[in-house]
């Protein structure tokens, strides 16, 4: 990672423009993985080329799959076939991404060798325990020494089909079980009580692995995959990451007579609870070219420049927009009435714990903010707010551009003391945000 960048945006005029933001991290990331372990070459358009998923093909490499871009920027990959994956040289070191660790640790469960695996500051604090458990159970052993990274994983000869009661909201400890799951004999089966993004038995079943869904009657579901399928290459089209997306849509709602336009946007139901509590906010989207791409819903999003007002938002909410509390709290900032966004114990342990990041920096920024619980709620005025402060982003990509965008309204400039982890997610924000209209320098 880069030296520390210091990044400020001030208060600027209506946005306008007609972009594409970055392609989905999860997608990429699961493309990555899935075509590394399948039979034959992958092909991946839109591919997100941000660090961490940059991390997630060096990982593939390094156990033996070949991974090419080509002139066109499409990216092949050429997998090892299910039993194939070959034990890494050295250690894996993935970053800041909490994704690349988590599913990989799962994908290699399940092979009979010794994996290291580290990361940055921020991802050594993150909690792996909440993988090892199930993983311990499949067979898996760890060497960690506080259920945190570095750790080594040794995988299961012949990993045991488990089920698994999810005890948090995870995509990522679901997929870690499926992944493992992958080289055990019989159905491995994860029960959800709330559903989370489900790209990974999606993406699966679309590589010609089995996966069946059954609902249960209080609303679980349990999630089923048969074990040792033949995974087989698969073309894939990756679609914008609304998680990315959101940033210059929340910009262009607070800017008044702003039209800006965002292409190819996933809309996974799992992932568009950001775009539903905006539009109960008094927010203007419209939706253009609805299609599915790749198994995908998307669409082109048509943002204007509204007034926004304050909403509760319930925590059977926040699975289907847990990244985007950020930039949601910011569009609450700059909204008249109070909006309290509630049950976000998960957003503590995130790339850095977002839920104090956030009410500290709005605080710094002017804003009325208070934590009680695990809800952030936040008193907007609708006058803007001073700004004029330099916020801490911990590490933290999405605390950094959320940062950014409130100083688009503020009256003075807001700094951040470092943006070079935007990179991980979005590389080129702030280029492709001036594009818009924003000052970010
Ligand atoms: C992700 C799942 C979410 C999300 C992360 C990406 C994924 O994490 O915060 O950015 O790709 O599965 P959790 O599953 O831990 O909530």
């Amino acid at each position: 990672m880069s030296l520390p960048q210091k990044l400020s945006s001030s208060r600027c005029q209506a946005l306008s423009g007609d972009i594409a933001p970055p392609g989905d991290k999860s997608i990429s990331h699961r493309s990555v993985m899935l075509g590394g372990v399948a039979e034959g070459t992958t092909v991946v358009r839109g591919l997100l080329e941000g660090e961490d998923v940059l991390r997630t093909i060096a990982a593939l490499r390094a156990m033996g799959a070949e991974i090419h871009k080509d002139e066109s920027n499409v990216w092949h990959i050429t997998g090892v076939g299910s039993a194939g994956l070959q034990a890494p040289q050295g250690v894996l070191d993935v970053g800041n991404s909490g994704t690349s660790a988590r599913l990989l640790i799962g994908l290699v469960s399940g092979y009979n060798f010794t994996a290291r695996f580290t990361g940055d500051a921020s991802l050594c604090k993150r909690p792996m325990g909440r993988v090892i458990e199930p993983l311990s159970q499949m067979g898996a052993r760890f060497d960690s020494a506080n259920g945190k990274l570095p750790l080594a994983v040794t995988g299961a000869a012949h990993p045991a089909a488990i089920t698994y009661a999810l005890p948090v909201a995870s995509a990522q400890v679901k997929s870690a079980v499926l992944l493992a799951g992958l080289r055990a004999q019989g159905v491995t089966s994860v029960i959800e009580a709330k559903p989370s993004r489900d790209h990974t038995e999606n993406m699966l079943r679309g590589f010609g692995a089995k996966v069946a869904v059954e609902k249960r009657e209080d609303g679980a579901e349990i999630i089923s995959l048969e074990g040792l399928p033949q995974l087989k290459a698969q073309p894939i089209n990756v679609p914008a990451d609304p998680s990315s997306a959101a940033f210059p849509l929340v910009a262009a709602l607070l800017a008044p007579d702003s039209h800006v336009v965002l292409r190819n946007v996933g809309l996974n139901p799992r992932r568009a609870g950001l775009i539903e509590v905006l539009r109960r906010m008094g927010a203007s989207i419209t939706f253009e070219n609805r299609r599915q791409e790749g198994g995908e819903p998307v669409a082109d999003l048509i943002v204007r420049g509204s007034a926004l007002r304050g909403v509760d938002v319930p925590p059977e909410q926040a699975p289907s927009m847990i990244d985007e509390y950020p930039i949601l709290s910011i569009a609450a900032a700059c909204a008249v009435g109070v909006t309290r966004m509630r049950g976000l114990g998960e957003l503590r342990v995130k790339e850095s714990d977002r839920l104090s990041l956030m009410a500290q920096g709005l605080a710094q920024c002017g804003a009325m903010v208070e934590i009680e619980g695990d809800d952030l709620i936040v008193h907007g005025t609708g006058s803007p707010l001073r700004g004029g402060a330099t916020v801490e982003t911990a590490m933290d990509h999405r605390i950094a551009m959320s940062f950014l965008v409130l100083g688009t309204r503020t009256t003075e400039p807001v700094s951040i003391d470092d943006g070079s982890f935007i990179a991980t997610s979005f590389p080129g924000f702030g280029t492709m945000m001036n594009g818009l209209g924003t000052k970010i320098a």
